[in-house]
């Protein structure tokens, strides 16, 4: 499997986005501290969780490429899935953009649903952070956060869905709410939260 020091270098390569390298950091924390609760492998759902946008720069944010040029971008590095890219984690990276058209892999194991939901918490982390009055994390409360999954105004953009889908993984919502906002809180200082 690929070393998470690659991973760091591709990043640095293809990604120029300051926020979606630090949505990437933010998906890579809350993935290995779920791998822990669940005692899956922390290495391979941290880098599926490091590496899963790392095309969308280099797509110039185009949605009906995302995902799509994960595969070049893999070749062009000589990169081989199944072996530095192990299986698993190709699968769940796919398949965190079913919705595509022409994207065959559908979200079916835990690390699959795991990549889509920690993905799309770690977006909605953030707009809960942005709104507490001094913009921290660490004013994020698991109450307030599903307080405000019900609320339709609030981050629109975000699909609830995937996220409550994290339940197919045998964790509940609240529980996993509670890990990622403590990974969040781990990083704070590097994500500016
Ligand atoms: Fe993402």
């Amino acid at each position: 499997m690929i070393e998470r020091e690659r991973v760091i270098q591709l990043l640095d390569k293809y990604i120029k986005t300051e926020w979606l390298r630090l949505h990437m950091r933010e998906s890579e924390a809350i993935m290995r501290a779920l791998a822990e609760e669940l005692g899956e492998d922390e290495q391979l759902w941290g880098l599926s969780g490091l590496l899963h946008d790392i095309d969308y720069d280099w797509v110039d944010k185009d949605p009906k490429r995302h995902v799509i040029e994960f595969d070049k971008i893999m070749e062009m590095e000589g990169l081989r899935i199944g072996e530095d890219i192990p299986q698993e984690m190709y699968h769940a990276i796919k398949a965190h953009y079913e919705e595509h058209p022409d994207i065959k892999q559908k979200r079916e194991s835990r690390l699959d649903f795991a990549l889509s939901a920690s993905e799309t918490l770690s977006g909605f982390l953030v707009a809960c952070a942005l709104v507490q009055p001094d913009k921290k994390i660490s004013s994020v409360g698991v109450n307030s956060v599903m307080k405000k999954f019900k609320k339709k105004d609030f981050a629109k953009a975000v699909n609830r869905e995937l996220i409550y889908d994290i339940e197919k993984t045998g964790i509940s919502l609240e529980r996993f709410i509670e890990i990622a906002l403590g990974s969040m809180n781990e990083i704070s200082n590097e994500i500016g939260l």
